[in-house]
């Protein structure tokens, strides 16, 4: 067991757990229960930042006012976290300086603390202005913001309002999408089955 991970590593998604609140949080809880969180299933993840990881400091000061015990987790953890991208993602498809603006991580999964049996639960980060444009997947998914405001809709519908505290659910392949207004955007994230599918970008009609 590695002692240095595993405190922080726990301490992140303990808190995740009590602060999560709702009917699909409860379906989110159920799974995170099912994992091996033990001591000896801890792994050090290899650090890795991306540019979007710029506006992290930011967005963990942001959080304090919605939950200062995920805050200050997230303080303790940060310096660990391999922040990645969908490798099906370019500037090409998504706009001029989206790469840049655009980082995921996971605390549970392939390149978290947890490997995670088909669950992944991360943070996603989305810089200022910034469109994450209609996109689906297998797995069904939610998200809890911890800043905001940003913009969300499902199908067709239009794009509403949430603030920070928010949690959305995306019920399997309901296209989705995402926009940004002044400030970026940090949200929690967990895929709660069927995760070896990645998510794919809808096509442009
Ligand atoms: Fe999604």
């Amino acid at each position: 067991m590695n002692d240095e991970i595993y405190g922080p590593a726990t301490w992140i998604i303990d808190a995740i757990r009590r602060s999560l609140k709702g009917e699909h949080a409860q379906h989110v809880k159920a799974r995170l229960a099912e994992q091996d969180l033990s001591p000896s299933a801890v792994v050090e993840p290899l650090p890795l930042r991306l540019p979007a990881t710029r506006y992290l400091p930011e967005c963990v000061a942001a959080s304090m006012f919605m939950s200062p015990d995920v805050a200050a987790a997230l303080a303790e953890v940060e310096e660990f976290l391999h922040w990645r991208q969908n490798p099906n993602y370019s500037d090409a498809l998504l706009g001029a300086g989206y790469m840049d603006n655009y980082a995921y991580t996971e605390i549970i999964g392939p390149n978290g603390f947890f490997a995670g049996d088909d669950f992944l639960m991360g943070l996603l980060l989305l810089g200022p202005g910034v469109h994450y444009r209609d996109h689906h997947h297998a797995a069904p998914e939610l998200y809890w913001l911890l800043t905001g405001p940003s913009e969300w809709r499902r199908g067709n519908g239009d794009f509403e309002m949430h603030e920070a505290g928010d949690v959305i659910w995306h019920e399997p392949h309901v296209v989705h999408a995402t926009r940004t207004g002044a400030s970026p955007l940090l949200a929690v994230w967990a895929w709660t089955r069927d995760v070896s599918e990645p998510a794919r970008l809808a096509e442009v009609p």
